[in-house]
């Protein structure tokens, strides 16, 4: 049976995998179907399990119909002796999407009463688990218990979102973004051309303090370093994420390092990249801190303060120093001559590539969702990404990492 959408994607590591997604009783069913087209649309073979809940939100022809499967949703199917054996051997991992509150719970209490829950008894692949409910009762400590319960045994939560929920309330407990449940499945799946790869992405501003209230920051996000570190775990890398303060929550998969300081970075930074095989610099780095932050909160006075700024260490530039082999991705912040200016700091700071962007547009650089970017290499290659979301932009200059490095 043809399937809809299939090869519409480019095949990530997803592609020939064969996904169980289960489908419980929530409002949020109805988006199983947008992301099961997803999944088929990435090469996946996906074979769908309802519960009966799930059945008076979505009719089981429209997953038969996408997925091109029999839906099950009974343990005493005549189709198929020992269905939830059978179906859980031969998944390479098992999705479930929406999760409720319900199924969460006896899921955590082990009960295999349907189907769904007994598949996931079952199941020797990864097992991932995307919850969709109201706020409050997310925020219950049962739900809350429960869930601590499942990551023990090995489940992956994939965190909801907040945002309006269906009660009409504004808080946690919207069904995760399909791009981040695709992410989590891939993550989970490892393989990816970039399996042995290991990444260190630095992202966000840096915070440099005055005194214990005040500090010198910048507009950085995060976004796009983010972006980078999640576009790399797709590929099957090991991510560390070196992030200044933003209010992002890290990639499924990536481990988060936390600074403050350009100093704290700076550390940071030089305790892993001696491992690493990828070094990307899109952090806004504090170019200049305050000589002497003071221990008490500067008091307010009628006479002008003045600060004392000193230049903060150039991280880039020890790395490419210390690290011969290593890949080394720099970003250029310019508001003129973006090109030129890159340029000269790609050869001063002997980078293998720059990622030049023009700060000065309004709807690209700090704080956007998308950006527009030239990539410069060491060779003398110039290639311009058209202004695109950051996920978008972050994969083409992945893309041209794989390129240069195959043809050095
Ligand atoms: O975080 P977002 O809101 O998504 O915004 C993305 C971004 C605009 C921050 C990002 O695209 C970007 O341009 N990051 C680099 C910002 C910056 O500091 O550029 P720069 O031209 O000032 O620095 C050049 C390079 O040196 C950068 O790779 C920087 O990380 C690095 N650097 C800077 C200072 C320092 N002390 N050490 C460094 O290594």
């Amino acid at each position: 049976m043809p399937r809809v959408g299939q090869g519409s994607d480019p095949p990530g590591n997803l592609s020939g995998r064969r996904i169980l997604l289960g489908v419980t009783g929530s409002i949020a069913a109805y988006k199983s179907v947008s992301l099961l087209r997803r999944l088929v649309s990435l090469g996946a073979d996906v074979t769908v399990v309802m519960t009966d809940a799930a059945k008076r939100f979505v009719g089981p022809l429209t997953f038969q119909t996408l997925s091109g499967h029999p839906v099950y949703d009974d343990p005493f199917d005549p189709r198929e002796e020992i269905l939830h054996l059978t179906l859980a051997d031969a998944a390479d991992a098992f999705l479930i999407a929406p999760a409720t509150a319900n199924t969460i719970a006896k899921l955590a209490a082990g009960a295999a009463d349907d189907l769904l829950s007994a598949l996931a008894l079952s199941a020797r692949c990864p097992v991932l688990l995307a919850p969709a409910m109201d706020a409050v009762m997310w925020e219950h400590r049962l739900v809350q218990r429960n869930l601590e319960a499942l990551r023990e045994a090995g489940v992956t939560i994939v965190p909801p979102e907040t945002g309006a929920l269906a009660s009409g309330l504004v808080g946690p407990g919207r069904l995760a973004s399909e791009q981040t449940m695709v992410a989590a499945l891939e993550g989970c799946l490892g393989g990816g051309s970039w399996s042995r790869e290991r990444v260190v992405v630095t992202a966000g501003p840096t915070s440099e303090p005055i005194d214990p209230v005040r500090t010198i920051t910048n507009r950085s996000s995060g976004k796009m370093g983010y972006a980078l570190a999640a576009s790399a775990r797709r590929r099957g890398a090991a991510v560390t994420l070196i992030s200044g303060p933003t209010r992002l929550a890290p990639p499924l998969g990536v481990e988060l390092v936390a600074v403050e300081t350009a100093g704290e970075m700076r550390r940071a930074v030089l305790e892993r990249v001696e491992k690493a095989t990828l070094f990307i610099m899109a952090a806004a780095v504090a170019d200049f801190r305050p000589r002497s932050p003071q221990p008490g909160k500067i008091k307010k006075g009628a006479a002008p303060l003045v600060l004392e700024l000193v230049p903060t260490e150039d991280i880039l530039t020890e790395v490419t120093g210390r690290c011969e082999g290593l890949f080394v991705v720099g970003f250029a912040a310019e508001t003129d001559r973006v090109v030129e200016r890159a340029a000269e700091k790609l050869k001063a700071k002997r980078l293998d590539l720059i990622v030049a962007n023009d700060v000065s547009r309004p709807g690209i650089g700090f704080g956007a969702d998308e950006n527009e970017v030239t990539l410069i290499d060491r060779g003398g290659g110039v290639l311009a990404v058209p202004r695109l979301p950051k996920a978008a932009v972050a994969d083409r200059i992945l893309d041209r990492v794989d390129a240069l490095r195959r043809s050095p």
